[in-house]
């Protein structure tokens, strides 16, 4: 839960480096399975499987609504991947034409072309333009935008159930059931980027498990790895039968190490305890902080262990007195704190962390 900086100095992690470190740092079984698995094979090409990567995505597969799945590097060649597999599919199916992708205010889904088009914040996209052809956004929570957006070109529809970087914001059960629908009458893939809701951190293995709704694609990626670098994009055996080999690849993508480092973790956060678990210290990290009083704290908001406490100043000094204070925040947008502890936090972490903020907050006041 702890971080050490070159000074000694130690830092309660509350980022867990944004949704990754679930098990905390240097966790022992994960140090052991990357260790073991190193000394036997880190990498073959991917002209062949190798066992640890197909053990990991069975256990995938039985553990969400997936019966394939496609390893990448990172949660934004994830979205390239699903984008791809989406246009492919479409385009197989129902003919030229269908490529349109509809995403969201609000949402991130990565820097790479693609994913970047789908990210529509100026500050990221203006620099890059021209932006990949076919990307329409709208309003997050707003059926009646997502209705005028999503037509016959449409080949999916991309949204975080649990938007991270826009603030912490739970998609509303209508809207999802909306999208939906709305994707079924018009032949449009639904995706659903769990990159950072995903991986247990809302107390549901998948956030999408909390609406009853399914997706066609999902993609994964943070936690995932315990640090290391490795993304999917999960799909049903229908997307899947859009593509053939050779039509997507990646030299590194699901290596033997990191597929062995994940099927760590995957083990850990499915089991009901641990995320009853994350469930319970979310609820008592809400409360805590609602207990802190602070006229600077507009809301607290969030689900499991993905919380954002909305202020009504700039975040950035709150965080820089973490540092000073021994705890590692984040933000999610100028005024938006984002605390995204570890899956392992127990109660004294939480306490621990709501005192400094409370101290925190104090000497913003005085
Ligand atoms: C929801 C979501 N999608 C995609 C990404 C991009 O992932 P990566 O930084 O691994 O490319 C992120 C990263 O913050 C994310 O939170």
């Amino acid at each position: 839960m702890y971080l050490i900086d070159s000074d000694g100095k130690q830092y309660l992690d509350f980022g867990s480096g944004i949704s990754v470190n679930a098990l905390g740092h240097a966790d022992p079984e994960v140090t052991a399975a990357v260790a073991e698995q190193i000394a036997q094979l880190s990498h073959v090409c991917n002209l062949y499987h190798s066992a640890p990567q197909a053990d990991l995505a069975e256990m995938l597969c039985n553990l969400s609504f997936a019966d394939k799945v496609f390893f990448t590097n990172s949660g934004a060649e994830a979205v390239e991947a699903a984008i791809k597999f989406a246009r492919k599919y479409g385009q197989t199916v129902y003919g030229p034409g269908k490529t349109e992708v509809v995403a969201f205010t609000g949402a991130f889904h990565g820097r790479t072309m693609g994913a970047l088009a789908l990210t529509a914040r100026e500050k990221y996209q203006a620099p890059f333009r021209p932006l990949m052809p076919g990307a329409r956004i709208a309003r997050f929570n707003d059926i009646e935008a997502a209705q005028k957006l999503i037509g016959p070109e449409t080949c999916a529809v991309i949204i975080e159930p649990v938007q991270g970087e826009g603030g912490i914001h739970a998609a509303d059960p209508e809207f999802l059931a909306t999208l939906r629908d709305l994707c079924d009458r018009f032949d449009a893939l639904l995706v659903f980027d769990e990159i950072q809701s995903g991986m247990g951190r809302t107390g549901k293995l998948w956030a999408y498990q909390h609406y009853g709704i399914e997706p066609d694609i999902m993609t994964v990626a943070k936690a995932l790895g315990a640090g290391l670098p490795i993304g999917a994009a999960l799909m049903t055996d229908e997307v899947a039968s859009a593509m053939h080999p050779g039509e997507h690849g990646s030299t590194f993508a699901g290596g033997p190490v990191v597929c062995r480092a994940a099927q760590v973790v995957l083990q850990r956060v499915s089991q009901p305890g641990f995320l009853a678990h994350v469930t319970a210290m979310g609820e008592l990290l809400r409360e805590q902080i609602e207990e802190i009083h602070s006229p600077h704290i507009t809301d607290v908001r969030g689900v499991g262990l993905m919380t954002g406490v909305q202020l009504d100043i700039d975040a950035a000094p709150i965080i820089a007195k973490g540092f000073e204070h021994g705890v590692i925040l984040l933000n999610a947008g100028a005024d938006v704190l984002r605390l995204l502890p570890p899956l392992i936090a127990q109660e004294n972490h939480i306490r621990e962390f709501t005192s400094t903020l409370q101290t925190i907050f104090s000497e913003i006041m005085a």
